[in-house]
């Protein structure tokens, strides 16, 4: 009898065991979580705690005492000339707190003082500094071997390729990297537009993209870094080392590494407890994620002293952040036709403050979504900011769930025209099939009249609207055959304004091919490919002519989009909706200004654009480098020949300046546009 508590514990022990190596391995391998940031955390606690009951159960190799993430095969392996370690955490003050005693045990004396730093939320890596030039890139994997991602780090502005002079011979540094909220929130407005699926959250989003095998794509994700943590360094730099960690990130800041302005230096610990409940307070005003504070012994002797577990160095602790989360009722459930015709299921909720704002609808995702998590109108329901930016449900509260209450099924007819809904075998997605749907045909035509499209001013959201609704047009065609005599009997339409929208359709006819191909919605088609796309074939005929094996020889597409494009342009009504496009007079070629003889000047130039310029749109701004023979890559390298900057450049800026990248304004910029000479030329 007196086994059994042993044998349970075991058994649960063992369990454990496999569900943390499964999330690890979801998490930290596949960028793809299936359970929160908390349940997680409390799976550890849990076995953490009865490892800790029982000496005996704990073995080498328990999640427990290994950091997590194996390398992933597609790279190249590297094995850390120092271990990067991760951290223990602390999930409430009284934990933080019996940190603190414990290492003033170990010590017999209270350290004199502590650095408080935010935990970044996002993907850790080692970079490798030697004679200045940055020679390696890795990320943590198992904390012994990680994966070589030197060309995708590379590509991220905020990393210096070289360090400023007094640079140890050999620095490795450790840092996160991370992409921002709003940069997250631009990436997915634009996947969305080019119905491309959305990423779920800045996190994975940051590390799916540095482990891209090609860096190309890395190139086009707006990543961030932070440093704070020095691993090897070899020899001097010509100047005394820190013996304090918080006199290192300044001196890692001198160096031009990113370092993170919040970092505070506290001598008293309860001055920490109050450092860590403001961090709570004003997370939202960041406009990057965090998940909790990081304290740390400032004095790296005493650092040295106190040393390390396997796992995670005594000197420091990961003051975890509560996850917001609260529970509200669910209302109802609906679905949402997409501009593309994606039937969404999504959650209208009873109001609810949460994660920094009010929270009244949730997206489901998709069926399978609403089936995993059983949610049901009426239902009580656990809501969180998933990643801090999207609200999401995780569940019902099942304890008050209303008696008689049924699962939720999907509807069979369309919201908007009650056409039937249909989820192609194989495919999480459902779909309203009738095209003439008035939801799909308005984000049709809102879309290829935006910005990054055909760009026609005087075409927003509720003129479409009354467009379509009044019978005025019913595909992206139509736009070139409004009755602008009926307009003009509109309310709100004087003669000025029926005359503006007449030109800016007519300039509408200008626009590049690219600009075309990407107004037109074709799924897996946005800006980029567009272009690959208009500069491979050159007009509308010679693409609609080509073979699926054609489009698929352009270099970077693949047999996906080659089938999407292909299949797209062979289908009869598209066919026939080119046809009149044509005949109303959009015939693009790839790029109008060579047609029309806009003078190459920035032939084999690079220039990068960044922050609100007050004259032009960024979009505009870089078709007039791309129209003039030029590129404009998304982020700045020793390669760039110029930076535009407008209004609020942050850190692509401060990389221009470090690397004696020419900083033009406005003004030098429409010169540049005009003559192809940079200021002082
Ligand atoms: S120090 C040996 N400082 O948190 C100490 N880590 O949960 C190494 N992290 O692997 C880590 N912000 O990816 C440190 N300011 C910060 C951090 C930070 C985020 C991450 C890092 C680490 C993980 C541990």
């Amino acid at each position: 009898m007196g086994t059994r508590p042993v044998e349970g514990a075991l058994a649960r022990i063992e369990e454990l065991r496999g569900l943390i190596r499964r999330h690890n391995e979801l998490y930290h391998t596949l960028d793809s979580p299936e359970i929160p940031d908390v349940d997680f955390d409390a799976l550890v606690v849990e076995l953490r705690d009865l490892e800790a009951a029982d000496p005996d159960l704990a073995v080498d190799g328990s999640p427990t005492s290994s950091v997590g993430g194996r390398a992933l095969n597609a790279f190249t392996e590297v094995v850390h000339a120092l271990p990067l370690r991760s951290l223990d955490n602390a999930f409430d003050l009284d934990e933080l707190r019996a940190w603190s005693e414990r290492v003033a045990r170990r010590l017999g004396e209270v350290p004199p003082a502590w650095v408080c730093e935010l935990k970044f939320d996002g993907l850790a890596v080692s970079l490798r500094y030697e004679d200045g030039r940055m020679v390696q890139a890795a990320t943590r994997g198992d904390g012994r071997v990680g994966e070589d991602v030197t060309a995708n780090v590379a590509t991220i502005a905020d990393v210096p390729d070289e360090l400023g002079s007094g640079a140890p011979p050999v620095l490795e540094v450790r840092g996160e990297v991370y992409m921002s909220k709003p940069a997250f929130r631009e990436l997915n407005r634009a996947r969305e537009a080019a119905d491309e699926k959305t990423f779920v959250n800045p996190r994975n989003t940051a590390a799916g993209s540095l482990r891209q095998k090609d860096p190309a794509v890395t190139a086009t994700r707006d990543l961030s870094f932070w440093v704070y943590q020095v691993g090897e360094v070899a020899g001097d730099g010509g100047r005394a080392e820190p013996t304090g960690h918080h006199e290192t990130l300044r001196w890692l800041g001198d160096l031009g590494l990113p370092v993170n302005d919040r970092a505070v230096r506290l001598t008293n610990f309860d001055d920490v407890v109050d450092h860590v409940v403001a961090v709570d307070a004003s997370r939202h005003d960041l406009d990057y994620e965090i998940d909790g504070v990081v304290v740390k012994v400032d004095d790296l002797a005493i650092q040295e002293e106190l040393g390390s577990t396997a796992r995670a160095p005594r000197w420091a602790i990961a003051y975890k952040l509560p996850p917001e989360e609260c529970t509200t009722r669910l209302l109802d459930i609906e679905v949402s036709i997409g501009p593309g015709g994606q039937a969404t299921p999504f959650a209208r909720l009873e109001p609810v403050f949460v994660g920094g704002s009010t929270v009244a609808a949730a997206t489901l995702h998709n069926a399978d979504q609403v089936g995993m998590k059983d949610v049901r109108p009426g239902d009580m329901v656990i809501v969180r900011k998933a990643g801090d930016v999207i609200p999401e449900v995780l569940g019902p509260v099942l304890s008050e769930r209303r008696a008689g209450s049924v699962p939720w099924e999907f509807p069979t007819l369309c919201p908007v025209c009650g056409s039937r809904l249909v989820r192609p075998e194989g495919e999480a997605a459902t779909f309203c099939v009738d095209r003439s749907c008035p939801r799909q045909v308005r984000g049709r035509i809102e879309h290829f009249a935006s910005r990054g499209a055909m760009d026609i001013d005087g075409f927003g959201e509720a003129r479409v609207d009354l467009f379509v609704t009044e019978g005025l047009m019913a595909d992206v065609a139509g736009v070139y055959s409004l009755d602008f005599d009926r307009i003009a009997g509109f309310e709100g339409f004087g003669e000025t304004s029926v005359q503006n929208l007449r030109d800016a359709i007519d300039r509408s006819r200008q626009r590049p091919l690219g600009r075309l191909l990407f107004g037109l919605r074709i799924p897996h088609v946005g800006t980029t490919v567009a272009d690959q796309l208009a500069r491979a074939f050159g007009s509308l005929g010679d693409l609609e002519a080509a073979g699926v094996e054609e489009i698929e020889a352009v270099e970077g597409l693949g047999p996906v989009i080659a089938a999407s494009v292909h299949g797209w342009m062979h289908d009869r009504p598209n066919a026939g909706l080119l046809d009149r496009l044509r005949v109303a007079g959009v015939d693009p070629e790839a790029s109008v200004p060579d047609a029309t003889g806009v003078p190459q000047v920035l032939e084999g130039m690079a220039v990068v654009v960044t922050g609100t310029l007050e004259g032009m749109g960024r979009d505009e701004a870089r078709d007039a480098i791309t129209s003039r023979g030029g590129r404009s890559p998304g982020s700045v390298s020793a390669k760039t020949t110029a930076l535009v900057a407008g209004e609020g450049s942050g850190s692509k800026l401060a990389k221009a300046e470090q690397l004696g990248v020419p900083v033009l304004d406005e003004a030098a910029f429409a010169r540049l546009l005009e003559t192809g000479s940079l200021p002082g030329q």
